[in-house]
C-alpha cells in the first residue's frame, strides 16, 4: 500500500494540498497525470450517461448557496456527523468510527446509544488516554458570509445535486416540458468531515458526478429500454445476504426492485464492468438498511469497488430514489411551485439520482491498475482512462531522429494526448512510462530514416513490433 501511495505521489497524480505548510487533512490536488486521469475518468461518465436519454443534459451550477437552500433540502437539520472529543486533548473523533475500529457495529445507533457503547468497551482518547465526553452531533457543512454585510450566510454546497433541483423550474421549460428529465453536475462538493483519517478517501473538498432524473411518479415501475436489461445478471449485496455474507446475482427482474430503478442499476453495472473494465469479482452493489439510508432516500444501493489499498469493498457511488423529497422542500420554501403539467396532469416530479464520487472512482482506477513484476511496476489502466495514450521517443537527439520523433509526435497529438520524452535510455523510458500507464510507446530509430518505419510497443505484454508511422493510428485503436 505504501508503495502504491508514494508512486502516486512521486508521479504527481496527486498531492497534499498546500504541503509546504504541512497541508490540511483532507484536502488534496490534482498534478498533471493525475488531472489527465480525473478528466478521462469523467469524460467516459459524460459519454456513457448522458448517452442513455436525448433528454438528458449536463450543467454547471454555483458552490456557495444561500442557507434557505439547505434549509429546504434537510442538510442544515440532517447532514450532522456524530462528534465527541477529548477532555484532556481536546481532539474531535467520531464516536461510531473508533467503535468501528473495534469492530463494534456503530451504524444507526443514537447518541446515547453511541455514548453507552462507548463507556460498555472503556474507550478513551487514542491520541492522549483521556477521558471522552457525550456525543453530539456536528453539521458538516461549510459556512460562509457573504458580502459585507454581516448576517448573509450561505453554504459550500455538500453535494451538487441541489443545483439542479433549486433551478428544476426554468431547466425543464428550457428542455422543453419533457419527463424523464436528466440534469447532471460534475463538480466540487464540500463536506467538513470530523477527522478524515484515511488519506485520499474522506475528502473536505470533493469532486462528484451525480445525475439527476425527474421523472413521473407514477411511471417508476416502468422505462422504455427494460427489455434490454432484464436478464441482465446484477452483483447483489442486500440486506438479507449481508446475514450470510454472500453477494447473489440477482436478473434485474428478479431483484423485484422498480423497473425504473433496476434499469438505471444495470447501466451502471455495464459503466463499471464494460466500460471502466472493473473486473466481475471486484464489484457489487450493497443495498443500505433504514439506518443506514441517507435522510433524503426511500430505495438506496450503494455501487462498491474492492479497493485493496483501502482494505476491501469501498463505496464509490450510490443510486438513490430521492422521490419528492427536495422539490417538495424547496416548494415549501421558496413558495414557489415545483409543479408540472404534462398534458393537462399536474403533479411534483420525482427524482432518482445516480450519484459518484470522483475522487474515490479516481483511486479506484489507481488501485485496480496497480501490478508489480520483476523488473517493473506497471499500471494496467485501460487505453480509455491511462493519462497518455501514446509516447513518442527519439533514440538519439541527432543524425535528425529527434525532427521525425517529434513529427510524429505532432501528428498523434491531434488525436490523442500523448507525451514525448528524449531523456535517459529507450528501456529507462519505457519503465516510466509503464509506471505511469502508458499503453503504447513509439521509438523513432535510425532504421526509421530508411524506411518510415518505428519500434510500437505494447505496455502489457511488452511486446515489439515494427510498423510504418502513418499505421500507429490503426493499431493503438
Ligand atoms: N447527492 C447524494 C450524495 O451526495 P453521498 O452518498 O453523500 O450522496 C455521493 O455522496 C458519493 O460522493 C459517495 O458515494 C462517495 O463516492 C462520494 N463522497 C461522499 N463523501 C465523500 C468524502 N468525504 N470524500 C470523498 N468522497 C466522498
Amino acid at each position: 500500500v505504501k508503495e502504491f501511495s508514494d508512486l502516486a505521489l512521486r508521479r504527481g497524480f496527486i498531492y497534499p494540498s498546500c504541503e509546504i505548510y504541512g497541508g490540511v487533512a483532507g484536502f488534496y490536488d490534482y498534478g498533471p497525470l493525475g488531472t489527465l486521469l480525473k478528466r478521462n475518468w469523467e469524460n467516459l461518465w459524460r459519454t456513457f450517461f448522458m448517452g442513455l436519454d436525448s433528454n438528458f443534459f449536463e450543467i454547471q451550477t454555483c458552490d456557495i448557496m444561500a442557507s434557505s437552500v439547505f434549509e429546504a433540502s434537510g442538510h442544515i437539520k440532517n447532514f450532522n456527523d456524530p462528534l465527541i472529543n477529548c477532555l484532556k486533548c481536546g481532539k474531535r473523533l467520531r464516536p461510531d468510527h473508533l467503535l468501528e475500529e473495534r469492530g463494534i457495529q456503530a451504524e444507526g445507533l443514537t447518541l446515547p446509544e453511541l455514548d453507552s457503547r462507548i463507556a460498555e468497551a472503556k474507550i478513551d482518547c487514542p491520541y492522549c488516554k483521556g477521558t471522552l465526553s457525550q456525543t453530539r452531533l456536528f453539521n458538516m457543512m461549510f459556512d460562509v458570509k457573504i458580502g459585507a454585510s454581516e448576517g448573509e450566510i450561505g453554504y459550500l454546497r455538500p453535494e451538487t445535486a441541489q443545483g439542479a433541483y433549486v433551478s428544476f423550474k426554468r431547466l425543464f421549460e428550457v428542455c422543453r416540458n419533457q419527463l424523464p428529465l436528466g440534469l447532471a453536475i460534475l463538480g466540487r462538493a464540500y463536506r467538513n468531515e470530523i477527522s478524515p483519517r484515511q488519506g485520499f478517501y474522506r475528502l473536505r473538498e470533493l469532486n462528484q458526478a451525480e445525475l439527476q432524473i425527474f421523472f413521473d411518479p407514477e411511471t417508476v415501475g416502468h422505462h422504455k429500454d427494460w427489455d434490454s436489461v432484464k436478464d441482465t445478471r446484477l452483483k447483489t449485496f442486500s440486506v438479507k445476504d449481508r446475514e450470510h455474507g454472500e453477494v447473489e446475482e440477482r436478473t434485474c427482474e428478479e431483484t423485484g426492485l422498480p423497473q425504473f430503478y433496476a434499469y438505471h442499476l444495470a447501466k451502471i453495472q455495464e459503466f463499471y464492468l464494460d466500460v471502466l473494465r472493473v473486473p466481475k469479482s471486484h464489484f457489487r452493489f450493497r443495498e443500505l438498511s433504514d439506518e443506514e439510508k441517507a435522510f433524503y432516500n426511500k430505495v438506496h444501493w450503494d455501487v462498491e469497488v474492492c479497493v485493496d489499498s483501502l482494505g476491501g469493498f469501498k463505496e464509490l457511488g450510490g443510486l438513490h430514489y430521492r422521490t419528492d423529497h427536495d422539490l417538495k422542500g424547496h416548494q415549501a420554501v421558496s413558495k414557489e411551485s415545483m409543479e408540472v403539467n404534462i398534458e393537462g396532469k399536474k403533479f411534483v416530479p420525482h427524482v432518482l439520482e445516480l450519484s459518484f464520487g470522483i475522487d474515490r472512482n479516481f483511486w479506484a482506477m489507481m488501485d485496480l491498475a496497480y501490478d508489480v513484476e520483476k523488473e517493473r511496476t506497471v499500471m494496467r489502466f485501460p487505453d480509455s482512462i491511462a493519462p497518455y495514450r501514446i509516447a513518442v521517443f527519439p533514440l538519439m537527439k541527432k543524425d535528425g531522429l529527434y525532427e521525425k520523433a517529434w513529427d510524429i509526435y505532432q501528428q498523434l497529438r491531434s488525436k490523442y494526448v500523448c507525451d514525448f520524452d528524449e531523456k535517459g535510455s529507450i528501456g529507462k523510458r519505457y519503465r516510466r512510462h509503464d509506471e505511469i500507464g502508458t499503453p503504447y510507446c513509439v521509438t523513432v530509430d535510425y532504421q526509421t530514416l530508411n524506411d518510415d518505419t518505428v519500434t510500437l510497443r505494447f505496455r502489457d505484454s511488452m511486446e515489439q513490433v515494427r510498423v510504418k508511422g502513418n499505421e500507429i493510428q490503426e493499431r493503438v485503436v
